[in-house]
């Protein structure tokens, strides 16, 4: 693919990745939030919201992305989607270092970049009809699908499995489920390479989330796509994650394949957060499950604790996790894990390990018996996810939502080419919250705004920074 316009003229080639080859490669990337005070608003200190990140993502894979809340995986998928400007590192999509690009280099790679954003209620312009909001991408780039754009739209509609009769209606018609369908619909409307969905399922009810996980699911397979999707617990990245980076204050922690992670977690924090997954498996009701409790939340990204960040929760910590940044190092094939004192591995920490008192306080030392019985947790899970992964099934059940009356399930996908035609992804996202409350039948242009507000916008203009999101940057008081 050929991308023209940069800023400074050049021209920025790249070539399709095919499947299993990196598509993504991301190094060393760091986004620090400057903090400024006073009359003359210098910088005081900086929010190390992600502090040096390296991973890549496969053609056609899945890499999910977990952590607690506030360790950064927005800002993540706001920096390889290009809509935050890194403070440093390097994002290369499809071999080309894309990390620079200006408003008008970027322009062409966002059909190939997509987002879908956590809440479907705000990231939908009320103003508008669904129809105006999936045609969009088309509209923004001056690029007619063959068929027209309402058709296009509506062919969007019954591929993520909502009814194109509705392409009139407005978002407040529609539950959340079938407006996260929507946010999708969008995303997809110019055949990406690359989808980012940050936590798209976590302002929806327990019994949607499973459709709007196994749609992306379908929609995978039928079109090529590949994803990071963002939760922030592993219950959601779980069935449909190739490989899962555990993120602790603006870092990876552990980047592994699903079923070795599940099978046998190396870093404490992972260890931690899958004990909070419930295991819905009545035999094992009996036996008692480790359950880590980690106090407190995550500690400050603006200091971020020395050596390990994690050692002042970590029940495992001894002094050279206080003193020591412990890299991100591959221990067993395809499993890197960022930890001095490794779980399921030979160079454990020592019995007499010293915990360090803060670190005592900090997490909920769970009694001796019980850690004894980590090793049969993770065997139970990892005989889970072996049962599962044999027998493959379908959906796993759940009924659709039914306001709005749309057909079930992704099933009228196809695969087709779209026209491929470029657009910058008008993304409405966020918008609501500086939209009027009137629906606005009449308003069918959505050039006038480009990215009402936030979202992928392009508006900012000027100095090559896709700062999108109204007043991302701008909260930096
Ligand atoms: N625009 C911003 N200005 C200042 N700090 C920010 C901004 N965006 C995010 N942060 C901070 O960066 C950290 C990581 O945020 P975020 O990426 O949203 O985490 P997550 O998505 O994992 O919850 C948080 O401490 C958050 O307050
Ligand atoms: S390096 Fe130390 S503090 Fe950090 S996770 Fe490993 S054992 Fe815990
Ligand atoms: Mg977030």
């Amino acid at each position: 693919m050929t991308i023209p316009g940069q800023s400074d003229g050049s021209v920025v080639t790249t070539k399709d990745a095919a499947p299993g080859e990196t598509l993504l490669k991301v190094t060393g990337l760091q986004k620090h939030f400057p903090i400024r005070k006073g009359l003359l608003q210098r910088q005081v200190g900086a929010v190390r919201a992600v502090d040096g990140l390296d991973f890549e993502v496969k053609a056609g894979e899945t890499l999910g992305v977990v952590g607690e809340s506030g360790c950064g995986k927005s800002t993540m998928g706001r920096l390889i989607t290009r809509l935050l400007e890194p403070t440093a590192g390097t994002v290369e999509f499809e071999g080309k270092d894309i990390t620079h690009l200006g408003v008008g280099g970027m322009r062409p790679l966002r059909r190939d970049v997509q987002m879908i954003f956590q809440d479907p209620y705000s990231s939908l312009n009320p103003r508008h009809t669904i129809g105006t909001i999936i045609g969009a991408p088309f509209k923004l780039q001056g690029v007619t699908p063959e068929g027209g754009i309402k058709k296009e739209v509506q062919r969007l509609l019954s591929v993520v499995g909502l009814n194109p009769e509705h392409y009139n209606r407005y978002p407040h018609e529609f539950s959340g489920g079938q407006r996260q369908r929507i946010g999708i619909a969008r995303a997809l409307a110019l055949n990406p390479k690359l989808v980012v969905a940050d936590e798209p399922v976590s302002a929806l009810d327990v019994s949607i989330q499973a459709q709007v996980v196994n749609l992306l699911d379908d929609l995978q397979q039928e079109l090529g796509l590949t994803y990071v999707i963002i939760a922030h617990d592993l219950s959601v990245v779980r069935h449909v994650s190739d490989r899962i980076a555990v993120m602790y204050l603006g870092k990876i922690v552990e980047l592994a394949d699903r079923d070795s992670l599940y099978r046998a977690p190396m870093h404490p924090y992972t260890k931690a957060l899958m004990s909070a997954v419930p295991i819905p498996d009545p035999k094992r009701k009996s036996a008692k499950s480790e359950r880590i409790l980690l106090r407190g939340d995550v500690p400050s990204p603006i200091s971020p604790p020395s050596g390990c960040r994690f050692h002042t929760r970590c029940w495992k910590a001894t002094e050279i996790c206080r003193t020591t940044e412990p890299l991100l190092l591959e221990l067993k094939p395809g499993q890197r894990v960022a930890c001095h004192h490794p779980e399921n591995f030979e160079d454990q920490a020592p019995q007499d390990t010293v915990l360090l008192s803060d670190a005592k306080e900090a997490a909920e030392l769970v009694p001796e018996e019980v850690l004894e019985e980590s090793a049969q947790t993770s065997a139970a899970v990892a005989a889970e996810v072996e049962a599962e992964a044999t027998s493959k099934q379908p959906a796993e059940g759940a009924t659709e939502e039914t306001a709005a009356d749309g057909p079930e399930g992704a099933a009228a996908a196809e695969p087709e080419e779209s026209t491929a035609a470029a657009a910058e992804a008008e993304s409405d996202a966020e918008a609501s919250a500086d939209a009027p409350e009137e629906p606005d039948a009449s308003e069918e242009s959505d050039e006038s705004e480009p990215a009402a507000g936030g979202g992928v916008s392009e508006a900012s203009g000027d100095s090559g920074k896709p700062e999108a999101s109204a007043g991302q940057e701008s909260t930096d008081k």
